[in-house]
């Protein structure tokens, strides 16, 4: 007996579930419920009104269909949107120039943008990217050096330990609550010393199993200091060289700043012309001072 109000409950909801999405039909329009929780019109702004169409996936309003409409616009292959950098090895004077480094006429901006990686996250790319990528599209300047070692100590030495050998605070003995499931990469072994640049960009931009990918934590420069800061450690471990002025370690892996300067008298100039006249102005405060 106690049965019947419960289905009659039953019964009243089913068919207010049911009304409430009563059929579109000749000049009814029907009723949703929260419409705009399904059809979110304001996250496609480039789409074709369909929402106020109701011309989902039809040809009667547009002949290209909802999800060619709605779909990301990949940039064409090979090509670099207005205000974004990518830059070849052999572009280090321009990259210079970028960064306001090396001229009068330096343009400073952050090199910041979201650069084109044509690999996808799996094992198959991450070995093809590996292969591919050998230099450093930045020469190696002891003030990128400085940046690469602060960042590599803010987002990978508590893994991979401040000295790259794998034995970061999370897992150490030091580390009494060290639960970290997995063994960070010991940079310090063959397989790193020789392993081209590509596999440490690749290990940035999309992490590996259980490492999280650092693309949104380090701009597009700040990764690559970041690996030559990994190349000036390891070099350091084989007792070789690897800073602004030499690379006896791995020497296709990066370009000193001192070489990119000898192949280019202009940006030599005009880098000891800038450290004049500040030198200069230093000196006419210091004289200034005394009067
Ligand atoms: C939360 C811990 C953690 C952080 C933070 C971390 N890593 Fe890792 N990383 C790992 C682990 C674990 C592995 C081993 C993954 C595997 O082989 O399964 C690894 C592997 C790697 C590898 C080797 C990938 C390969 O191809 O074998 C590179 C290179 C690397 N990390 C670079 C970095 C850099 C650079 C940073 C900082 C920007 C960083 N990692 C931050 C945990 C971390």
């Amino acid at each position: 007996m106690r049965t019947i109000p419960y289905f009659a409950i039953l019964g009243i909801a089913v068919v207010v579930a049911l009304q409430s999405c009563s059929p579109a039909g000749g000049d009814n329009p029907g009723h949703e419920y929260m419409p705009d929780m399904g059809h979110p019109i304001t996250y496609e702004a480039n789409v074709y009104d369909d929402y106020s169409y109701n011309s989902w996936n039809t040809a009667e309003r547009s002949v290209v269909d909802r999800k060619t409409l709605s779909g990301l616009n990949h940039p064409v292959k090979g090509t670099i949107p207005r205000g974004y950098v990518g830059m070849t090895p052999d572009d280090e004077v321009k990259m210079m120039l970028m960064t306001g480094q090396s001229s009068n006429s330096a343009i400073r901006t952050t090199v910041n943008g979201s650069v084109p990686f044509y690999y996808k996250d799996n094992e198959d790319e991450r070995l093809r990217a590996t292969k591919e990528i050998v230099g450093n599209p930045f020469p190696i300047t002891k003030v990128g050096l400085q940046k690469g070692k602060e960042l590599f100590n803010i987002y990978c030495s508590v893994c991979h330990g401040e000295k790259g050998d794998g034995q970061g605070y999370l897992v150490s003995e030091e580390n009494p609550n060290a639960k970290y499931p997995a063994q960070p990469a010991n940079f310090m072994q063959d397989q790193f010393y020789t392993s081209n640049n590509g596999r440490y960009y690749f290990a940035i931009m999309y992490g590996k199993n259980v490492m999280q990918a650092h693309a949104d934590k380090l701009s597009y420069e700040e990764r690559w200091q970041v690996i030559h800061y990994i190349r000036s450690m390891q070099a350091k471990a084989k007792t070789l060289q690897y800073d602004e002025n030499q690379n006896t370690f791995f020497p296709a892996a990066g370009t000193p700043y001192a070489v990119v300067a000898a192949k280019k008298p202009s940006v030599a100039t005009a880098a000891v012309t800038e450290a004049k006249k500040e030198e200069h102005s230093a000196e006419a405060h210091h004289e200034a001072g005394h009067h």
